[in-house]
Formats: structure tokens, C-alpha cells, sequence
């Protein structure tokens, strides 16, 4: 194994308190803070290899070689790196999400931190977690998120340094289970990325912002005293205020499919019959069902049988990012 290599996992995140749009563009301070809790099934492994027999950067995606906008986000990463190190060679980098890539599982997220810890790990540096977290955010926002473990928060903070995602508690603090219902696997039309861009068009959008602290408190403070019901009422309130202004941006965009309607639905229903269950929703078709665990098996059953959902994952609190050893050739 060469020094100049280092593989890392980090898991997916769900938002419990979203993050949509940015005050400071460029280096990707947001609007509001926020908050989610790291997914453990949902991972991105990423191996990057600095080497002096390239002659640019590349990078192999789920097995395929990939060009374009991807490419040039992880190029700007590892230039990132190369310059924090001092380091001037170029890199290949492997990667695989064990999900659908970006049909709203946040495998931005995931990869990106991943690719943060193996490339700065690989190129020698050995950045703390709140420094590595800043790292990820400058390439994709909610990747900070999944550096630290369990539930975390992102302080929006006012400037690069201040904006970073730590651990509010450890992923053993609550048995919650997100039940993700898979609506459709196909690539989102519009990104997050492109997403962020538009929120301020949106005359919604200031009065999402100017309630986001006091969102932010109650999901919170519902996660530190597992105040299941508490978190429900706010995370369904957050998740319908982002789509609110989504849906209202200047073009408009729209994210979700019938059957994501059918299942939001369905949740509030069964909310009423008494199981603790709520829905949130990425920029993507899939809803995220947040129930206790003790539910899971009842909520991802009632789940498979809506016609329109494919498949349920189910994932617990995930830990922070972390590097690997012996990572075979043939798992990339
Ligand atoms: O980090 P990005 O640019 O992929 O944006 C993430 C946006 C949402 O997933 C919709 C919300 C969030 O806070 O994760």
C-alpha cells in the first residue's frame, strides 16, 4: 500500500432541520443552521491515491469513470487539499455508495465526506473533526453533517471558520429507525446543488429563515429528552416549509412523485392511530419515515404495501466518518 493512499467510509444523513440555500454562496455558509441524524446502512467508501503517474485527477463512480461537473466538484476538493498539505500530485479516487446515487439519499453527503477524510488523510494531514467538517462543507453543504456521529448539528456560523457540524449526541442516545421508502432510484433532474441557487427567488423562503432558530431549538431539545413527539410536529413542519419554497422558487421545482404524497399521507394517519411515526423529505421523490424502533417492522411493512414504493431501507443512527484498512480492489 502506498503512503499516498487512505480509504474511508462516511455515512448518508437524513435532515431533521433542513438546510436550503446559502447566505455566502462560494464558500457555502448557509442560510440557517441544521439539524440530522447520521444514517448507518447508507454509506459511501472512497479510496483516494495520490500519485506521481497521473497527469490529472479521475474519478471512478459505482465502477464507471466519471467527466464533467462531477469531476471538477472533487478536483476542487482535492486542489483544496493539495494546498492545506503542500502536496502537488494528482489523484485517483474510487468511490461507491451501497444506495441509489442522488435520488435524495444525500449521497452528496456521504461522499463527499468520505472523499474529505481519505484525501486529506492520504495527502498526510491530520485535521481535527470541526477543520475536516469545514473541509466537506465547501464542496457540498450537508457533507459536513456526516463527519461528526449520531445526531448532529450544523451551526450556520457567519464565515468559514465558524461554519461547521458538530455531534449533539451519540448515535446509541435514541433507537430511532429511518424507514426510507424508495418511490423512484432514477437521478434527480434538478440537484440540491442547483436547488441552494434558487431558494432566495422564492417570497417564501425569509420567513422560512427567520423561523429556523426557534425550529431548531424544539427538535433539539426533542432529541435530548427524546420527546418523540415533539420531534415529529417540528421535523414534518421543516420538511413542508423547505418543499413550500421549493415549490414556489422562480422556476418553480418540484420534487416529489404521487407516491410521495400517498406515503405522507399515510403517516399522518397512522400518527393519529397512535404510531410514532413522521415523514421528512430531501430534494428528492423518497420519504424518510422516522419512527421508534420498537415500529420499525410494523412501519416498513405498512410502507411496502403502498403501492408506488419499490422497496423500504431501514437504517439506525450512523457513527462520524472513519478510515478504513484493507480495503480490496475488487470492493471498488
Ligand atoms: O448538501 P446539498 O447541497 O446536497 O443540500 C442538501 C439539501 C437537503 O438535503 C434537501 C437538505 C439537507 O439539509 O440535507
Amino acid at each position: 500500500m502506498s503512503n499516498w493512499m487512505a480509504t474511508a467510509i462516511a455515512f448518508s444523513n437524513i435532515a431533521l432541520i433542513k438546510y436550503w440555500g446559502n447566505y455566502d454562496s462560494s464558500l457555502r455558509i448557509p442560510s440557517n443552521s441544521s439539524i440530522s441524524m447520521n444514517l448507518d446502512g447508507l454509506y459511501s467508501r472512497t479510496r483516494v491515491t495520490f500519485t506521481t503517474e497521473r497527469d490529472m485527477d479521475g474519478f471512478i463512480l459505482n465502477g464507471l469513470p466519471v467527466g464533467d461537473a462531477a469531476l471538477q466538484r472533487v478536483h476542487n476538493l482535492l486542489d483544496r487539499v493539495r494546498q492545506l498539505a503542500g502536496v502537488w500530485m494528482y489523484a485517483e479516487v474510487e468511490s461507491r455508495n451501497n444506495f441509489p446515487t442522488g435520488a435524495g439519499l444525500a449521497s452528496s453527503a456521504s461522499g463527499f465526506a468520505a472523499l474529505t477524510l481519505a484525501a486529506s488523510r492520504a495527502a498526510g494531514l491530520e485535521l481535527g473533526e470541526s477543520d475536516l467538517s469545514r473541509l466537506a462543507r465547501l464542496s457540498s453543504g450537508s457533507a459536513c453533517r456526516s463527519i461528526p456521529g449520531g445526531f448532529v448539528e450544523w451551526q450556520a456560523g457567519e464565515d468559514d471558520k465558524s461554519s461547521y457540524a458538530f455531534s449533539i449526541a451519540s448515535p446509541e442516545h435514541w433507537e430511532l429507525i429511518d424507514c426510507i421508502a424508495i418511490v423512484s432510484q432514477a437521478h434527480k433532474p434538478i440537484s440540491s446543488f442547483e436547488g441552494h441557487v434558487l431558494a432566495d427567488t422564492s417570497p417564501l423562503q425569509p420567513a422560512r429563515v427567520a423561523d429556523a432558530n426557534r425550529r431548531l431549538e424544539i427538535c433539539r431539545r426533542a432529541i435530548l429528552e427524546r420527546d418523540f413527539d415533539a420531534l415529529a410536529q417540528v421535523v414534518e413542519l421543516d420538511s413542508n416549509l423547505m418543499h413550500a419554497v421549493i415549490m414556489t422558487s422562480t422556476p418553480l421545482l418540484q420534487y416529489w412523485q404521487p407516491a410521495t404524497l400517498e406515503v405522507m399521507r399515510a403517516v399522518t394517519d397512522w400518527r393519529r392511530e397512535g404510531f410514532p411515526a413522521c415523514y421528512t423529505i430531501d430534494a428528492g421523490p423518497n420519504v424518510h419515515v422516522i419512527c421508534l424502533h420498537s415500529w420499525a417492522n410494523q412501519i416498513a411493512d405498512r410502507l411496502s404495501q403502498i403501492s408506488g414504493v419499490s422497496e423500504v431501507l431501514t437504517a439506525h443512527p450512523g457513527g462520524s466518518a472513519h478510515i478504513v484498512s484493507d480495503v480490496d480492489a475488487a470492493d471498488f
